[in-house]
């Protein structure tokens, strides 16, 4: 096989040993010519000697006949012999060497005299020589005791000959030393300007991009844009466990449908109301099963109708295992920094691995093409993409882990650790929050697998397959559809602290969470506690409004919360509370979007103080409802928002004195300079949105898949055998 190379000092080379093989080809072609040229003279030689004389030998009875005769009758046995148009010449002679008859044109050369003392007994003589005419030769025979007969042949047509066929050679050589140049440099040389096209279309693909991506702010549109330009409008599968839409049934038998409180929803939905596609999801509503078709289909939004949710149903067992037992037992407080023990136990594992197959069975039923596009989310799924590999190797799959991802040290104590990176590393792209993340991702694969690591490229490879690792911060759609009810920041303050009997000049703060531990709930009510504590002025004035979706109810570790926060709440309020006063109100219940963002327009500061956070998409929804730009963002520093949003007061939620201070600081700031910093944290918003989140792993599959696709087409033309 020969291995034609697209690059040009493989070009070169080509070419030089091309040159050198013909060249080499000259050579033994002239050595092997000249051989032939002499062999075939002598042949010639030979073959016209051997003709003379039996020609002579057969003529001379009749020539002894004759001899003596008419001289007119010897002439015609000359002409005879003469006839043949290579024969030069005739003649008889004497034996006293005169002439006794010649045909017209005998050669002088070869006259009686010179050849006479040369004919010895009956074979004679017969020799080569050059006249002034080319070369010819002699033959002589004895004829009787009477004389000798000679006769001269011509044999300059063997050169002529050989000439001929020594041009033909030439000619014939030249064409095959062009050819044999010229078609495998005219190949190496289409494959390379096939490759040089490949390039240009791909940097061209690419400036288009990066173009855009200077230019133009993320938006819906240009998110399907996107999509529909550089994945050629490719069907999307998003794959969750939480589904966008919940349908629940009420206690009056009413079916009502519900946002759940997730950041992933908040993030994923608006992007596939932008793309379009199916989304597989845990069908976990009370009322689910009552509103799919008989494909387990519903499209959504109500009213909108422009995607579909695909619910998969779980028994019990399987719930249990998998979503409360590995996912939110063992993942979720592996992968956070909160303090509680992670419990591996071996029939979860079973469930989790049973369960990410039947969604990822799923998945692969819902695309509609041999190498779709498929966004996987989170830690509930960290085998299926390579299972989806399995199934669909061309398939581009995106992964991002919504939460943080642990150190290697701290991986490490999972018993499926290898497992968990493998079945992550059957991704196209791995996707996390920071780069933190990603550091230690690399760290854990480095570690525990067999990989190789491109650092360079932020890759890893294994088996041939190869994973981009990269950060994308999360963030939320822009503008919030929530945000733009058409009711002012003053209306909204009004309705809730109505609804919660607040004086007019009352402070508010509000806090919007899952009630979970991650969260730091039980931090930002001992920080409220601290405030009033230290801050004696707010006491009756500053109510703190938590918003608390329950979450994950049947852990003991959220059962736990559940009953401390009600515990802390019952304290502070008793201690710092009075008759028609209650510092702290806890609201234990969903809140469906619309009611948190009036809550966020009404409130003075609002406080997120996670423990640990993979975003926090909470505070940059806060931001988004502050059309009014005012109001303060005291944030957690352990919450990957806290990088983006600078201008938030960044508090440790451990440091409950200066967690209070901060929330003083917010409450005595000055409308001016919460104006500026609510204008500079909406700017990040409004830039770095969910659009270009989506947009920018979209890009990057784009570029990964036209590089695979570039590359594969490369390979099957790179080799010529
Ligand atoms: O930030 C996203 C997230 O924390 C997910 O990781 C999680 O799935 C979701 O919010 C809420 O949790 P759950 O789906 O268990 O209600």
């Amino acid at each position: 096989m020969f291995k034609f190379s697209i690059h040009s000092s493989q070009m070169r080379r080509l070419a030089q040993f091309l040159l050198a093989l013909v060249l080499g080809l000259a050579l033994l072609t002239w050595a092997a010519s000249s051989v032939v040229r002499t062999t075939a003279q002598e042949w010639f030689e030979r073959d016209v000697n051997s003709r003379a004389r039996l020609a002579l030998a057969g003529a001379r009875p009749s020539l002894a006949a004759a001899w003596e005769g008419d001289a007119a009758a010897l002439r015609t046995h000359i002409a005879e012999l003469n006839r043949d148009e290579r024969v030069m010449g005739v003649a008889l002679c004497n034996a006293d060497f005169t002439v006794r008859a010649s045909t017209p044109g005998f050669p002088e050369a070869f006259g009686c005299w010179a050849v006479g003392s040369r004919v010895r007994g009956e074979e004679g003589w017969s020799s080569v020589a050059t006249l002034p005419t080319g070369r010819a030769s002699v033959n002589a025979v004895p004829v009787a005791e009477l004389g000798f007969a000679v006769l001269v042949q011509d044999l300059s047509y063997i050169e002529r000959r050989e000439s001929q066929a020594q041009t033909i050679l030439v000619v014939t050589f030249v064409l095959l030393a062009a050819l044999a140049l010229g078609v495998p440099m005219f190949v190496a040389q289409w494959v390379r300007s096939g490759r040089r096209a490949e390039i240009r279309k791909v940097r061209l693909e690419m400036e288009e991009q990066t173009e855009e991506s200077s230019s133009l702010q993320w938006n819906a549109e240009r998110l399907k844009r996107t999509l529909s330009r550089h994945l050629h409008g490719e069907k999307i599968v998003i794959l969750s466990n939480r589904e966008p839409y919940l349908h629940v049934r009420k206690a009056d038998g009413s079916i009502e449908v519900q946002h759940p409180a997730s950041g992933l929803v908040t993030a994923l939905e608006p992007v596939m109301r932008a793309c379009s596609g199916t989304w597989v999801a845990h069908g976990a509503g009370s009322a689910d099963r009552e509103t799919v078709d008989r494909f387990d289909g519903v499209r959504v939004p109500p009213g909108e109708e422009s995607y579909e949710i695909r619910r998969v149903w779980l028994t019990e067992e399987q719930e249990q295992g998998y979503y409360y037992g590995f996912s939110n037992e063992g993942l979720w407080p592996l992968c956070h920094v909160a303090h509680a023990r992670p419990q591996f136990r071996a029939e979860d594992w079973r469930q989790y691995r049973e369960v990410n197959q039947k969604f990822a069975d799923a998945v692969c039923d819902e695309a509609d093409s041999d190498d779709p596009v498929i966004l996987v989310q989170d830690y509930h799924f960290a085998l299926a993409p390579a299972m989806i590999r399995k199934r669909l190797p061309a398939a581009t799959v995106i992964v991002f882990w919504h939460i943080p991802w642990p150190n290697a040290e701290r991986l490490g104590i999972c018993p499926w650790r290898d497992e968990l990176l493998e079945g992550l590393l059957g991704s196209s792209i791995l996707g996390f929050h920071t780069q933190l993340h990603c550091n230690n991702f690399f760290e854990a694969v480095d570690r525990y697998l067999e990989t190789r690591i491109d650092r360079e490229h932020h890759a890893v490879v294994r088996q041939g397959h190869r994973t981009l690792i990269r950060p994308y911060p999360i963030s939320i759609e822009w503008p919030v559809r929530w945000a733009e009810t058409g009711e002012t920041a003053a209306e909204s303050r009004a309705r809730v602290f109505a609804d919660l009997g607040l004086r007019p000049d009352a402070l508010l703060g509000v806090g919007v969470d899952r009630l979970d531990y991650t969260k730091g709930i039980e931090e930002r009510l001992e920080a409220v506690e601290a405030l009033l504590e230290r801050y004696p002025e707010y006491r009756g004035r500053f109510t703190f409004v938590q918003l608390a979706a329950p979450s994950r109810t049947k852990i003991e570790r959220y059962r736990l919360l559940n009953e401390s926060v009600e515990q802390l709440t019952e304290r502070i309020n008793a201690r710092f509370g009075r008759e028609g006063y209650a510092p702290i109100r806890l609201l234990r219940a969903h809140h469906e979007p619309p009611d948190v963002f009036r809550y966020f327009r009404a409130a003075d500061l609002c406080y997120v103080s996670s423990l640990h956070d993979g975003m926090n998409l909470v505070a940059k929804e806060f931001v988004a409802a502050r059309g009014d730009l005012k109001g303060v963002l005291v944030l957690s520093e352990f919450t990957g928002a806290a990088r983006e949003l600078t201008e938030a007061l960044i508090v440790n939620p451990y440091d409950l004195e200066a967690a209070s201070e901060a929330m003083m600081m917010a409450l005595r700031m000055p409308v001016e300079e919460q104006r500026d910093r609510m204008r500079s944290m909406r700017a990040v918003i409004t830039q770095f949105n969910v659009y270009r989140w989506a947009g920018k792993m979209l890009e990057d599959a784009a570029r990964l898949r036209s590089q695979e696709r570039v590359a594969s087409r490369m390979s099957a033309r790179s080799l010529v055998g």
